[in-house]
């Protein structure tokens, strides 16, 4: 998709937020910039903003890209994913919170932490929130998603802490669907 088409109006909708700095690293899929010379606030949102080819994102799988210096997870998820992040009861949280800028103030139900209204598509932002370091995922842990081998925390299947250390649900970047196969982050 061409950077005119994105300002003609075909990106959906959504609330984002523009943030200092950008970098991108691709794994699987294309990621670019958005760069607009002629236009002041594009090159702000050039310095703030990439677009995530997420077409090739198999079920089942995840994409890491860098993103303002972090690693962003972006999980297309499988059914299974799905149907334990949305058994868990919100009593069951050390967390209660969303952490979703996407949805401020919410609950850590699933469905505030997906992408999707269909909660096929996760994303966030790829660091433990104990010390920082870098979860692994593909369903590790004890509650089928993300574990951190630093200091033992486990992260379920929507990545809410669960056991461990780490005090917080892993955060969500400001993020949006440009169209069905490409995210916005920033
Ligand atoms: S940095 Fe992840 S558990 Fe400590």
């Amino acid at each position: 998709m061409s950077h005119a088409e994105d300002q003609s109006g075909t990106r959906r909708d959504f609330l984002y937020y523009a943030t200092a700095g950008a970098g991108a690293v691709a794994t699987g899929a294309a990621v670019w910039p958005l760069v607009n010379q002629m236009n002041p606030s594009a090159d702000v949102q050039a310095m703030s903003s990439i677009f995530v080819d997420i077409s090739e994102v198999e079920v089942g799988t995840q994409l890491t890209i860098k993103f303002l210096g972090k690693p962003v997870f972006i999980r297309r998820r499988s059914e299974s994913d799905l149907e334990s992040a949305r058994a868990t009861d919100l009593s069951e949280l050390p967390d209660k919170l969303s952490q979703n800028p996407n949805k401020p103030g919410t609950d850590a139900s699933d469905e505030n932490r997906a992408m999707d209204e269909a909660g096929e598509w996760l994303v966030m932002i790829g660091v433990c929130t104990h010390l920082g370091c870098v979860p692994i995922g593909d369903g590790s842990g004890d509650f089928n998603g993300w574990f951190c081998p630093c200091h033992g925390s486990h992260y379920d299947a929507a990545g809410r802490i669960r056991k461990g250390p780490a005090p917080r649900n892993l955060d969500i970047p400001v993020a949006s669907f440009v169209d069905d196969v490409t995210i916005k982050l920033g």
